[in-house]
């Protein structure tokens, strides 16, 4: 498992509802929550590691030690948006990136747990930012959607950096062409979701 970084084309991808948990889906969990740390992040959807399905995981303060932070969320549903805040996001897709993104200040997010047992979460502050940039990914939807024009203007050349990264990536073969990620998707999709 590793971190596809933009423009990968899962990244864009609309994933579907999980199927139901079993142990190659906590094993695919836990791989999620070691791979987040080792990259210090906050947050992690399964289209940022190749998967096309709608489950994403938290750990607000980074730490591989407190696994009772740790937070799974599995076919999640927003709802009672609340409030607008503008604050700086980064996105391990986007590594060395930041930029202001308004969001809602509140959300309720409701979601299987590990346990398959539905939570429901009214999220605040930086859970709640952590939660809205997150349940994005699973739409294919990506924070730079939501930069204002004269911020992303600010940081159009780091964005066309990774871009020559990627395609030079590719032109290497270490990224399969567009029609062979979309084919694993389909088998991916046809087993789980
Ligand atoms: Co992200």
């Amino acid at each position: 498992m590793q971190i596809v970084k933009y423009p990968h084309p899962t990244l864009r991808h609309q994933s579907k509802p999980l199927r139901r948990v079993d142990n190659d889906l906590v094993r695919l969990v836990r791989q999620m929550f070691d791979l987040m740390y080792e990259n210090k992040g906050i947050g992690l959807a399964a289209n940022q590691v190749d998967l096309p399905y709608r489950l994403f995981v938290i750990s607000l303060e980074g730490d591989a030690a407190k696994k009772d932070l740790e937070l799974v969320f599995i076919n999640p549903v927003l709802s009672q948006r609340k409030g607008m805040e503008e604050k700086e996001e980064g996105c391990l897709s986007f590594p060395g990136i930041y930029a202001p993104v308004r969001r809602p200040e509140k959300v309720t997010v409701s979601a299987y747990n590990l346990s398959g047992q539905e939570v429901r979460i009214e999220a605040s502050g930086m859970l709640a930012r952590c939660v809205q940039h997150e349940f994005d990914h699973r739409d294919g939807k990506l924070f730079i959607d939501r930069v204002a024009e004269p911020d992303l203007q600010k940081i159009e050349r780091k964005l066309e950096a990774l871009e020559r990264e990627f395609f030079d990536d590719r032109s290497r073969g270490l990224i399969p062409p567009d029609d062979r990620v979309v084919s694993r998707l389909a088998e991916l999709e046809a087993l789980r979701t």
